[in-house]
């Protein structure tokens, strides 16, 4: 070991991110329900144009991403110059912290807030700085109370992940308009498109110059394997972060394939409609059981459970029978289990184990 090669500082406190389990050893048919995917995956029409695209593998892919930016312009009523693109929105994230975080700079975020936030600003050497929630639910006065002069951006997801609640644009827009004047508020909304007639917070970012917003085609475009994200923001953030972004950085494939989906907003809306229904159906199911969850607006329910115990206890059950949800002791909700919307005969799987779980079947 030569002690003189040494990695940045922060990059050693970074916890390695742990995706939703995908496999239960010697078990097949599994019902995974870990990762937020839409149990209906890609739109047709996104499925042909990946497998177009086979033919253009020995080109390099436009640098200017035109025709996926042209596309989430026309169908968001967007300026085009204003969407960048990123392997997932996890590389937008990232783009954010490397251009305007660094050591001795802070990157505010929620209790419950995704990982991801936290590992990209001490990637970048920041210092992390959680906010407690409010039941659950993102507490705009304690985030303003945490701002400084150190501040340079604040994340939050809307929905929250795995929460699932929801703050109201009345609420987003008093924390852009609170924030240091050198901070920028990120509205990270992956799970947007879920949430029937919500902008993802568009119109603050027209009318702020310190609003930026993330979306992603990993949840209801159910590409999540194929890794495509995008923002969009003021015309001088998103200068700022294209220096910084590869000019390669999606293929093809990836372009195509995303574009397509965008155009399909039929599939948008049946995905959207069938998760509304089926979410319903799995919330009230587990309230019968004595299982609490709060109106969730994504793809998924928290289900709280006594204790960490049960939770536990639960998530082994549901394993032996095939079914993997997800534990979320890493968000500091260890008496949780997140249970992402699958499919009705999916839901009524998990529900089922989880009725014999409780002795009630
Ligand atoms: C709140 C939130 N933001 C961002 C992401 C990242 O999505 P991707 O990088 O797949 O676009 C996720 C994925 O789970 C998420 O839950």
């Amino acid at each position: 070991m030569n002690d003189a090669i040494r990695p940045q500082p922060g990059i050693m406190d970074i916890a390695l991110y742990e995706g939703g389990k995908a496999q239960i050893a010697g078990m097949t048919n599994i019902v995974k329900l870990s990762s937020n995917e839409n149990p209906f995956g890609p739109s047709d029409r996104s499925k042909e144009a990946f497998q177009r695209s086979v033919h253009q593998l020995h080109r390099y892919p436009a640098t200017d991403q035109a025709g996926l930016r042209q596309a989430i312009a026309d169908v968001h009523g967007l300026d085009r110059d204003r969407v960048i693109c990123g392997v997932g929105s996890d590389e937008i994230i990232t783009f954010l912290c490397q251009a305007y975080a660094g050591p001795k700079d802070e990157v505010v975020f929620t209790e419950h807030g995704f990982l991801m936030y936290r590992i990209n600003a001490l990637a970048v050497g920041a210092t992390p700085v959680e906010v407690a929630e409010r039941d659950r639910t993102t507490d705009v006065d304690a985030i303003l109370k945490a701002c400084n002069r150190r501040t340079r951006l604040v994340f939050i997801a809307n929905p929250n992940n795995p929460t699932g609640t929801m703050i109201s644009a009345a609420e987003v827009a008093r924390l852009a308009d609170g924030l240091p004047a050198q901070a920028i508020l990120v509205l990270d909304g992956a799970y947007a498109e879920y949430v029937q007639g919500f902008d993802g917070g568009l119109s603050l970012i027209e009318a702020r110059g310190n609003v930026v917003m993330t979306r992603t085609f990993s949840k209801i475009y159910g590409l999540g394997g194929l890794r495509i994200g995008w923002g969009y923001g003021p015309a001088q953030i998103i200068g700022v972060l294209n220096r910084i972004r590869g000019p390669f950085n999606l293929s093809n494939t990836q372009l195509d394939a995303a574009e397509a989906a965008v155009r399909d907003q039929d599939h948008v809306n049946r995905c959207r409609s069938e998760n509304a229904r089926m979410r319903q159906w799995l919330a009230e199911a587990l309230a019968e059981l004595g299982i609490p969850s709060d109106v969730s607006m994504g793809n998924f329910i928290l289900a709280r459970f006594s204790g960490s115990d049960e939770a536990e206890a639960c998530d082994a059950f549901l394993q032996a029978q095939g079914l993997i949800v997800r534990r979320v002791g890493s968000y500091k909700l260890p008496h949780c289990l997140r249970i992402t919307v699958g499919d009705e005969s999916s839901c009524r799987r998990v529900a089922h184990a989880i009725a014999q779980f409780k002795g009630v079947r």
